[in-house]
């Protein structure tokens, strides 16, 4: 069996689109002017969290104008092969810059139990960074575990799990460039 398949877990199949690529990239090119606006005349580290961030990031950063943006990636892992949160948060990967005294902008893909980007802004305060915020493209309010203070968030969503546009189910569909539900 391939490392990235799920035991026993049948085969997904892709549902309702819920934001196509023209939705994703309207709503970023409003959240890219605001970043622009809050940072202006200040640094500004972007720290993707991989590997679901990668799209948000890549998109993200290319509609911004600020000039000193300094991108770096951290891996955390904290959903195993499953639709469900393990619970525990594992550090894969940590940010290769010295975040020390610089104002970082967490961006992310999805918010659900809110455990994983909690853990983050924790991390990197106890790091040094002189400021920590979040940008997530998506939220499912109705699983939140902790509030996770999301100064930037691209759209709110039902419960449901998703897939595509960086977000995937045992490491497929991150390559689909529109967010779709996933039927099991
Ligand atoms: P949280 O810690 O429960 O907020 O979720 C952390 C991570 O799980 C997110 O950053 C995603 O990478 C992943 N995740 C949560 N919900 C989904 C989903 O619906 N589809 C794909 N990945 C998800
Ligand atoms: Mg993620």
């Amino acid at each position: 069996m391939p490392a990235d398949s799920v035991a026993g877990a049948s085969e997904p199949s892709i549902g309702t689109i819920l934001f196509t690529p023209d939705q994703i990239r309207d709503r970023l090119t409003e959240l890219a002017a605001q970043i622009d606006d809050d940072y202006r005349g200040q640094d500004l580290v972007l720290l993707g969290v991989l590997k679901g961030a990668m799209m948000v990031m890549a998109d993200l950063s290319r509609l911004l104008t600020h000039d000193r943006v300094v991108i770096d990636w951290i891996t955390v892992s904290s959903y195993g092969d499953s639709t469900r949160s393990s619970g525990v948060i594992r550090m894969m990967k940590e940010p290769d810059l010295d975040l020390a005294g610089r104002n970082v902008l967490l961006v992310d893909d999805i918010t659900d139990s809110g455990l994983t980007l909690s853990w983050l802004i924790g991390h990197l305060q106890a790091r040094g960074a002189a400021s920590v915020e979040v940008l997530s493209l998506l939220r499912k309010p109705d699983l939140a575990k902790v509030e996770v203070p999301l100064r930037y968030l691209g759209f709110d969503i039902p419960p449901d799990f998703v897939a595509g546009y960086g977000m995937d189910y045992a490491q497929r569909y991150r390559n689909l460039p529109y967010i779709a539900v996933l039927n099991f």
